[in-house]
This record gives C-alpha cells, structure tokens and sequence, in this order.
C-alpha cells in the first residue's frame, strides 16, 4: 500500500476512536478512571514533541468537562500533536504566556459561576487589574451548561469575553453544549479533529439512560419539627437490573412524572456494597401550599413499591479521591448529611489505615431533627468519627450554625489541616456553604483557602 493511503488509513482510525470515544464520554463519563491515569495518559510524549503542546485546560465540577478534555487530549495526542492536559486550578499565568493553542473545556454551577475548582484562577488571573497580554494564545472553549439555569454557560461565556479582552484569536466560535446535546458535542469533535489535522465523521452522541429503580424504604425522620419533613428512601433495580456502580460522594438524577420536568440531582447516602440507593429527602413545599414537584412525589405521592427513573451520576468532584486516607473534616446541614454520610461509611468500610474523621453538622431541633444518630454514635465508639459537633439552632438562641462552630474552633480546623486534612461540604449553597466558606476565608487567609482548593482538599456538594 502506498505511504500516502496507509497514512489516511492511519488518520482514519485514529479519528475513528476518537468519535468512538467521544460518543463514549458521554454516556459513560462517570467510567472510572483515576484522575492520575487521567493525567499521565494525556501528558505522556506525544510523536511530535518538538513543537509547544496544545493546553487542554478543563473546570469542572461533576467530571464531564475533564472527562472530555482528556478525550480531546488523547485524540490529539494519537494524531501526533502533543497536548497537555491540566485543571484550571493548576494552571499560572505563565503557562498561557508560553503556549500557543488552548482549549478550554468548562461548566458552570450556581449563578454562573466556575465550577469549585477554577475559583483561584478566576481571582488570581481573570480577574487581575492588567489583563494578560494573549495575542500569541489561539484559543477555543467549549462551555457546558443547561439551559433552564438563568446564567446560560455563564462562566465558559465569561471566560470567552476574557479571553477576546486579553487579545487571544479564537480558533473556531464558542460551542455551549446544552446537557450534553449531541450536535453541539459533533461541532466540538470537529473542531478538536480539525486541529489534530483530520477531517472528521459524524455522529450521534447519547446521553446516559434512566433505569427503571423501586423505591423498597421511606422513613419519616423528623416528625415534630419546625424544618420541612426529612425522609431515608431506599431504591433498588427492578428485577434483572444491575445496580450500576458508584462511590461515596456521587450523585443520583430522577426524573419526576410528567414530561416538562427536568431531572432532579440527589447526594447518595449509601456504598455500593449497600446494595441499594439510599436517599435523604427534603419535602419541599411553596409559598402556595403545593408540594415540590420531584420532593413531593418521592416522599408523598409515590406508593412504596412504585418506579421511578434513575440515573447514577458520578460526582468526581466529591469523590474521596487522593484524600481517601487523609483525616476528614466533614461540614454539613440538613439533608446534606447524606453525602457526609456515605464518605463515613467508606471511612467505617475502609478500616483503621485511613485517618480520623470530624464532623460537624447543623439542623433546627435536637429531639427532631436527629438524622441517622445511632451510627453517628457507633462510628464515634469505633473511632471512625474522632469527633462531632451537632448544632442546633432552634434550641436556644445562642445555638448557632455550623459556620459558628467552625469560628469558634478556628485552631483545631488550622491544627487539622496542618494533620493534612481534607473539607467536604454538603448541603445548602445558600446560608451554610458561604457561611463556612467566609469562616475558612477568615481562619486561613483567601491564599489558604486557595491552596486547599488547588491542592483537591476542599470539595462541595452544595445547592
Ligand atoms: C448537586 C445537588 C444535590 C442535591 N442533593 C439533595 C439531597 O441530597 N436531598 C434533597 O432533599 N435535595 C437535594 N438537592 C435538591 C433537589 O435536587 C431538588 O432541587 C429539591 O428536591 C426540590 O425539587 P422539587 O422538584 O421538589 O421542587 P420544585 O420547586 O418543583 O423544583 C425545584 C427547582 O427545579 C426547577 N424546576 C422545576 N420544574 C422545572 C421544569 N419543569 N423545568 C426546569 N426547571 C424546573 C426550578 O428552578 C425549581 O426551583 C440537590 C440538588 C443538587 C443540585
Ligand atoms: C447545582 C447545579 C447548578 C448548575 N448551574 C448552572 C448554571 O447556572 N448555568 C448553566 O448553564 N448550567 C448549570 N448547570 C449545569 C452544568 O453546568 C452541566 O450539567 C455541566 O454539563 C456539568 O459539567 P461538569 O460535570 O463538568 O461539572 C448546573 C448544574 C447543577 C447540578
């Protein structure tokens, strides 16, 4: 066979797999891969590795933007062009100086925010009094998002805008990607073939499918309180379903009846080696007396025994990770004790090699709002939990949050930390999470707080 056709031959199949891993990603994006296998795939030399790697720079929260930055890496380092793949919250200033090409893979969470990770890099480089100088820099973002958020893509926009202010030429226009819709994800292949120097082939991309689960537990937790009803649900596979895999930290999605809805994200407060998807439920109800709709029916409408539609969502971002053996500073409020939960019973599962775990949890009313208090206190005698501090801040006025806790016991968080442990936070965005993160702004400096976020040690699962 002639150079020339074994070379298009070659060509062909690397762009191939590429689409194939592509279409992969996103219905498998939760497949588990380390982050290290991640990055040293992606980083390894590439055939050509005279000329400077592309940057394949991703935020995410959730783990599809990094999941398809590494595609685009491996695709373009398959193809011979060297790439290197990096979180935004590893990335200085300096590496853009010095590069040539960048893409940018991001999403956006809350109100048009960077996802948790790219928070240092946001203050420390896009928001800098001189903007960089980037007219060496030939950029392209990709922004996920969806669209029923008010912020469309609010933060891969931002980070358009900022890129155009500093002068960087754009290789091809923004491509917003609304959940995962396949012909956006085809522009993108194209665009990341065309820089790997293929022409590409087109093809559909799924998202992941709901499986039919049965809910098999519903337990009242807080009759008597002043906050909303608190329900345990407990899901299992219909029968001949397989139970998926997940972690502690991950995340399951449900769609709720009727067709306009979109799915609603739970923390999972059970082990894989549970058997079944343990939820924590807050029956949410409007100023108008109707419940909500998705909360509503799973803790009220839906007969024990029925369907509902569900997903296992991977949530790297909360996953223990690198931190599986470190001490564990675990901060949480109301239902966002369930994923706190699952990371102390991977604690409880994991034995005594991994270190000790501190929690501190908030709700209204001790002699109701108690959740899960039995194991708190098994795992408290085992030592899995070294400590915990329950706050209750209806029982006496000088009760207090979980953020005054943490203000008051601003040296043993520094002395945890200096242990080398890690922060989870579950729970309210609103309220608790800013409220623990101006605590930990005020006991660390904004410089610590950023190392931690640099360093994969403070993760949230806030909403
Ligand atoms: C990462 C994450 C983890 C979470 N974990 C938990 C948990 O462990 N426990 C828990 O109780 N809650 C959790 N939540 C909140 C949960 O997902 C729901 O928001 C909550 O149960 C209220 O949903 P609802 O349908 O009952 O209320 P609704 O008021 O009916 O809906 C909630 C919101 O969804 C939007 N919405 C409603 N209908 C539509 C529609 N048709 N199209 C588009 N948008 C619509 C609206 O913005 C509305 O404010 C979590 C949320 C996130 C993002
Ligand atoms: C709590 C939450 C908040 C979100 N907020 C927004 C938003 O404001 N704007 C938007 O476009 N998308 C928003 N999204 C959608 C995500 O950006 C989208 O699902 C993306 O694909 C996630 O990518 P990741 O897994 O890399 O984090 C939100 C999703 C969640 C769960």
């Amino acid at each position: 066979m002639p150079a020339d056709t074994l070379r298009e031959v070659a060509a062909g199949l690397v762009v191939l797999s590429y689409l194939g891993l592509c279409a992969a990603t996103w219905r498998h994006h939760r497949a588990r891969r380390s982050q290290a296998a991640l990055a040293n795939a992606a980083l390894a030399p590439a055939a050509a590795a005279d000329a400077p790697p592309v940057l394949v720079l991703h935020a995410s929260q959730t783990g599809t933007a990094e999941q398809l930055a590494w595609q685009a890496a491996q695709a373009l380092h398959t193809a011979g062009v060297p790439a290197r793949l990096c979180s935004l919250s590893q990335l200085r200033a300096e590496d853009l100086r010095t590069a040539e090409r960048a893409l940018f893979v991001v999403s956006t969470y809350g109100e048009g925010d960077p996802p948790d990770a790219a928070a240092p890099f946001v203050r420390r480089v896009m928001a800098a009094q001189r903007p960089l100088a980037l007219h060496h820099l030939h950029c392209g973002v990709l922004a996920l998002g969806d669209s029923s958020y008010r912020h469309y893509c609010g933060y891969g926009r931002a980070l358009d805008r900022w890129l155009r202010h500093c002068g960087a030429p754009m290789l091809f226009e923004r491509i917003e990607v609304d959940q995962g819709d396949p012909a956006a994800l085809q522009k993108w292949q194209h665009e990341v073939a065309r820089i790997a120097g293929m022409s590409d082939l087109p093809e559909g991309l799924a998202a992941d499918p709901f499986e039919p689960w049965r809910l098999v537990v519903r337990r009242h937790l807080n009759p008597g309180s002043q906050g909303g009803p608190c329900f345990h649900l407990e899901f299992k596979p219909t029968a001949g379903r397989s139970l998926g895999r997940w972690q502690s930290g991950d995340l399951v999605q449900l769609l709720p009846p009727g067709n306009a809805s979109r799915p609603r994200e739970y923390s999972i407060a059970s082990l894989h080696a549970d058997g079944r998807v343990h939820l924590l439920v807050r029956q949410q109800r409007h100023a108008d007396g109707t419940l909500g709709v998705a909360s509503g029916w799973l803790t009220d409408g839906l007969a024990l025994g029925g369907e509902v539609a569900l997903r296992v969502r991977a949530h790297r971002h909360f996953r223990l990770g690198d931190n599986a053996q470190r001490p564990l500073i675990l901060i949480g409020n109301g239902t966002g004790l369930a994923g706190l939960r699952a990371h102390l019973k991977a604690r409880a599962a994991a034995g005594t090699g991994a270190g000790p775990a501190w929690l501190v949890f908030g709700e209204r009313q001790a002699a109701h709002d108690a959740y899960y208090r039995d194991e708190i206190d098994t795992w408290l005698a085992s030592g899995v939990l070294e400590r915990v501090d329950l706050v209750y801040s209806r029982d006496t006025p000088e009760c207090g949050y979980v953020q005054d806790v943490l203000r008051e016991q601003a040296d043993l968080l520094r002395a945890w930390l200096a242990r080398g442990a890690a922060i989870y936070v579950c729970g309210s965005r609103a309220g608790m999470a800013s409220g623990v993160e101006a605590v930990l702004i005020a006991a660390l400096g904004q410089d610590g707080v950023d190392a931690l976020i640099e360093q994969g040690r403070l993760r949230r699962d806030v909403y």
